[in-house]
């Protein structure tokens, strides 16, 4: 292909996970010849701690452009991003826009994209709770819905969006990103020796936890901490299992500041709990390695803990990964307090659940996902911009 024939691809990010699934797609599209690829941040995530530090590591080039919305309601954030987005893809005019995952970011790209049918791709499509309280399920069906090309982790992510009544032709099992780039970091990951140390040794925690081992916690999703007395008994809970095994716990912003108006803190004080600030990726997936179990309520650790056959106990009532619970390490607890302390006891005397990696999540996933688009771009016959 020559120059003038490069076919541009536009990136959307926004937050934390989208640039955990971002970073093999950028790798992949830079090894090909053919095309031109730029990144477009939203801003949705800002802090250093759920930003910077990723791009950091993961090693992702600097955004072309940063919309910078910050925070927001669901609908004020998707609103920002798409009313900032749509000029910048008029001006730009790119040949194709991919997403990732299922942030409010994601959504408002798709919907911007499908107003100016710029072709658009979903990356991690397909998947389903069923739940249509989790504002991420919202995200999820609206970018497939409007998707050209569906990249899918999982099978039951097919008989979903077949189900939805998707035309099999634009559905495509590839694997999982953020498989990749646990692969592609791995040998990076530090160790968590390292990081309890940087944590814990004040408070003497990081001695047991190296000598006795530790679980893992991330707890971030609203159903679970923006009620206060929910997140209490939760946390009661957490205390009550790190009388067992020492806990790194590092916290949210969303769960901090719950934490903080409602003064909760006072419960933690004087447990074995390790409280972080939000934590890189490569100190997270170094503890999540070493770690007896974890605990959570995020999407994409009950993925990373399946690959690397750690149990994880999932505090939500649904999941739409469900493979990690048939093939991998996940066990789905729900959300009563006594069920998590209930299910910590039994992977402490029983060692958990034992698991298998499922098909293609193997770190090749993101250099499929740009096959399918090369061989989209020259099938459709997309005029390229650029020509
Ligand atoms: C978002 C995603 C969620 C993903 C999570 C990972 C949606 C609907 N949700 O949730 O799917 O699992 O990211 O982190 O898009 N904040 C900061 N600093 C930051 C970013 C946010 O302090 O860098 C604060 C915001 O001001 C807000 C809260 O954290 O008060 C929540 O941020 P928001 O982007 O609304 O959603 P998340 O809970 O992070």
């Amino acid at each position: 292909m020559s120059a003038t024939q490069l076919r541009q691809i536009d990136c959307i990010v926004g937050a934390r996970p989208n640039f955990v699934k971002i970073a093999p797609i950028l790798r992949a599209l830079g090894s090909r010849e053919g095309f031109s690829t730029r990144l477009i941040h939203t801003g949705q995530h800002y802090d250093v701690a759920m930003n910077a530090v990723f791009f950091e590591e993961l090693r992702i080039p600097k955004p072309a452009i940063n919309l910078e919305v910050g925070s927001g309601t669901g609908t004020e954030q998707t609103a920002h991003i798409m009313l900032k987005l749509e000029p910048v893809l008029l001006a730009l005019r790119p040949d194709f826009l991919l997403v990732v995952g299922d942030v409010n970011s994601t959504v408002a790209a798709a919907l911007v994209a499908a107003k100016l049918q710029i072709p658009l791709a979903h990356i991690e499509a397909g998947l389903r709770s069923n739940d249509r309280t989790m504002p991420e399920e919202i995200n999820r069906l609206v970018t497939d819905r409007l998707s050209d090309l569906l990249f899918v982790t999982e099978r039951s992510g097919i008989d979903n969006l077949l189900g939805e009544g998707i035309e099999a032709r634009r559905i495509i099992f590839v694997g999982n990103v953020m498989i990749d780039s646990l692969h592609a970091c791995l040998k990076r990951a530090m160790p968590a020796r390292a990081t309890l140390s940087d944590l814990g040794a004040a408070s003497g925690l990081a001695a047991v936890a190296l000598k006795q081992g530790f679980a893992f916690v991330t707890l971030h999703r609203p159903s679970n901490v923006d009620d206060p007395s929910k997140l209490e008994s939760l946390l009661a809970a957490l205390v009550a299992i790190a009388r067992k095994i020492p806990l790194v716990f590092p916290l949210h912003p969303r769960t901090r500041a719950v934490i903080a108006d409602a003064s909760l803190d006072r419960l933690l004080r004087g447990s074995s709990i390790i409280i972080a600030p939000p934590l890189s990726y490569l100190r997270t997936i170094g503890l999540i390695r070493e770690a007896k179990f974890v605990i959570t309520d995020s999407g994409g650790v009950q993925e990373e803990t399946t690959a690397l056959g750690v149990p994880c106990l999932t505090v939500r009532e649904n999941t739409e990964r469900p493979i990690t619970i048939e093939q991998g390490t996940n066990t789905l607890i729900g959300t009563s307090p006594d069920a998590l302390v209930a299910a910590a006891k039994d992977v402490l005397e029983n060692g958990g659940k034992k698991g298998r990696v499922p098909d293609l999540w193997d770190g090749n996933a993101a250099k499929r996902i740009v096959a399918e688009i090369e061989a989209y771009l020259s099938r459709e016959r997309v005029p390229s911009v650029a020509s």
